[in-house]
């Protein structure tokens, strides 16, 4: 396992972290945005620089013009959605969090909206307001990935995309605590049997990466008919 470790490590610097560096456009406010971020201590579980210029590419590919995600935090995503010229809603329930993100999405005020409140309050409301989004992102409460999958399928418009942040970790998470495969249908499996979704999961080096049950993670990517 340290073997593993250790050549996982040597590819994050010598390989990832160097196309980081290399390869990436960034947004020009982004590292403003990082710094503020952890000078308010916020927890550093944003997505990965590669993360957020991929989320960024596949919203372009779609030519989203609306984006929504479930869960802010700083707004680091919301900021690599922004820079595609989209217009982001982004539900954030932590008003600390709310207060920073807003700071740091200061340049996009025109096309950034974030809602105050938890997902599955706020998700009924914008059914009910009749909108619709060309690509959710769905970043919070791990426990309610299902959900928040379901209200996906009801806000994103015909041929959007859906994708759930963190679905590898949470799969092992709940194996450890005894909620596994065999005893409850896990999100991958949920998804597969529902009609109208093409879906698949990319899988990743995970960017916070201090224990080795953390070092790979993965994210479901989903089309809707
Ligand atoms: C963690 C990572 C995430 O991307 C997230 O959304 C929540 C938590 C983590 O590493 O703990
Ligand atoms: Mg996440």
């Amino acid at each position: 396992m340290a073997e593993i470790t250790e050549r996982v490590q040597k590819l994050m610097t010598h390989v990832i972290d160097h196309a980081e560096t290399t390869l990436l456009h960034p947004p020009s406010t982004l590292s403003a945005a990082v710094e503020n971020t952890k000078k308010h201590k916020l927890p550093p579980i944003a997505v990965s620089p590669l993360q957020g210029q991929a989320l960024a590419i596949q919203a372009q590919l779609i030519k989203a013009k609306n984006v929504l995600e479930i869960g802010t935090l700083g707004g680091y995503s919301t900021i690599w959605f922004a820079s595609t010229g989209a217009n982001v809603t982004s539900i954030e329930i932590n008003p600390k969090h709310r207060d920073i993100a807003l700071e740091n999405c200061a340049a996009y005020r025109d096309q950034v909206e974030i809602v105050l409140g938890a997902a599955l309050d706020v998700l009924p409301i914008l059914e009910a307001e009749g909108r619709k989004f060309d690509l959710i992102f769905m970043d919070a409460s791990w426990d309610e990935q299902w959900k928040y999958f379901e209200w996906g399928m009801k806000l994103v418009r015909k041929g959007g995309c859906l994708f759930v942040d963190n679905v590898v970790r949470s799969i092992l998470e709940d194996e450890e605590e005894g909620k596994g495969p065999a005893v409850q249908e896990t999100l991958l499996q949920k998804v597969g049997r529902t009609p109208g979704v093409t879906a698949s999961l990319v899988p990743m080096v995970a960017p916070h990466r201090q224990t080795v049950d953390e070092l790979f993670d993965g994210y479901l990517i989903a089309v809707v008919d």
